[in-house]
């Protein structure tokens, strides 16, 4: 009795892309390059806002930036690349200084930048990170 052949209703995912408008910093329009970038490192300076934000003992991913930082100890900042050196994905999170790649599971080292998980190998390549007036800026100097 279910034989007949009406259509299916095709259901719009609309939803997922619903305003992000909040994330504070002013330098949003870049989100289409989030995924695979020619450049795994920046360029110019990247500011990431307050340093602070980062926890001592701990990370933190900039996704917009491709880029996590960690804190090994107060005033003292490591930065690394976020894009995955397996194909080129962002790191999606942060989870106890791993940094996970949704898109084949390698895990990242943050404190270090070291695969601890594959199939990528190759390390998170490092940025320079400095504290201008309380603010982590990285990439090279100006
Ligand atoms: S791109 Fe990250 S695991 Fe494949």
């Amino acid at each position: 009795m279910s034989g007949s052949s009406t259509a299916r209703r095709t259901v719009l995912k609309g939803a997922a892309l619903a305003g992000a408008a909040g994330l504070g910093a002013a330098a949003c329009s870049t989100d289409s390059k989030v995924g695979h970038a020619e450049n795994p490192t920046p360029t110019a300076p990247v500011e990431l806002g307050a340093a602070d934000a980062v926890p001592v003992g701990g990370a933190r991913l900039y996704r917009e930036q491709r880029l996590v930082v960690s804190c090994p100890a107060k005033g003292s900042y490591k930065a690394f690349s976020a894009q995955c050196t397996h194909a080129g994905c962002v790191l999606d999170k942060v989870e106890e200084n791993e940094g996970n790649c949704p898109c084949h599971g390698s895990r990242f080292d943050v404190t270090t930048g070291q695969a601890v998980k594959g199939p990528a190998t190759a390390p998170l390549p490092v940025v320079p990170v400095r504290v201008e007036g309380g603010r982590l800026v990285a990439g090279p100097d100006a």
